[in-house]
């Protein structure tokens, strides 16, 4: 926990006055969202754009002005969680479900930072089950469709009831670790009719904070040469 707490925190710095900020979703963001909140006791002047509706809910009680994506006519940065993170800055999303509005949040960010522990950094992705936000009607004609691709995936539950996204989509999770190209893999998803959306963050992230036991460490995304 301490390093969530580290990195979180940490984060809030990027934040400056007068921006537009995108509040992701998930244990790790909370402590920037608290710090957030903070820091306008303290006289800072943000609005932020909640990716969920839990974090429009922490964001309230921390008295955080916001806007919803709709009203806002750009965004600074998004600061979000992650499930894993490649060295290239690659991601995958959405173990807290959120993963639609976080990646229309933050592929409408000038700018993406993600908080993670240590634990999130892996050389390859795909280990996590890949969250993939289906509609309701005809879901099983998707899970076939992956199937048919070798892809196996599991139907989210909550209380023996399928999960449902604050859209009221869907997620199945799919085991990912044997899919080769991620880049190949995400594309396909995109072509796929039933679903809205996967958690592959692909070039989305420019910089993370990753927390420690004791300390932070920033990655940055390597310029493209
Ligand atoms: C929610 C997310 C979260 O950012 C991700 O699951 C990381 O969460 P946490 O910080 O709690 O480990 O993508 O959809």
């Amino acid at each position: 926990m301490n390093g969530k707490k580290l990195a979180g925190e940490k984060a809030a710095d990027f934040v400056e006055d007068g921006m537009t900020v995108g509040l992701g979703t998930g244990s790790t963001v909370y402590f920037t969202i608290k710090k957030i909140g903070e820091r306008i006791q303290n006289g800072l002047c943000i609005t932020g754009i909640p990716t969920s509706e839990a974090t429009k809910e922490l964001a309230a009680a921390c008295h955080i002005p916001m806007v919803a994506l709709n009203d806002a006519d750009h965004i600074d940065l998004t600061i979000d969680g992650a499930d894993e993170i490649d060295p290239g800055l690659n991601g995958i999303k959405g173990g807290g479900g959120a993963l639609l509005f976080e990646k229309l949040v933050a592929k409408a960010s000038g700018r993406n930072i993600w908080v993670a522990d240590e634990s999130k950094l892996v050389k390859k992705l795909g280990a996590f089950p890949l969250p993939v936000e289906v509609i309701p009607f005809g879901y099983k004609m998707v899970m076939k469709e992956l199937e048919r691709k070798g892809l196996q995936s599991t139907l989210r539950l909550k209380d023996g009831r399928p999960y449902e996204t604050d859209s009221k989509h869907y997620i199945l999770d799919i085991k990912a670790g044997n899919a080769g190209d991620i880049q190949a893999l995400g594309a396909w998803l995109d072509s796929i009719s039933g679903i809205v959306e996967h958690g592959l963050f692909l070039g989305i992230a420019d910089m993370a904070v990753i927390g420690h036991e004791q300390h932070v460490s920033i990655l940055k995304k390597e310029p493209l040469c």
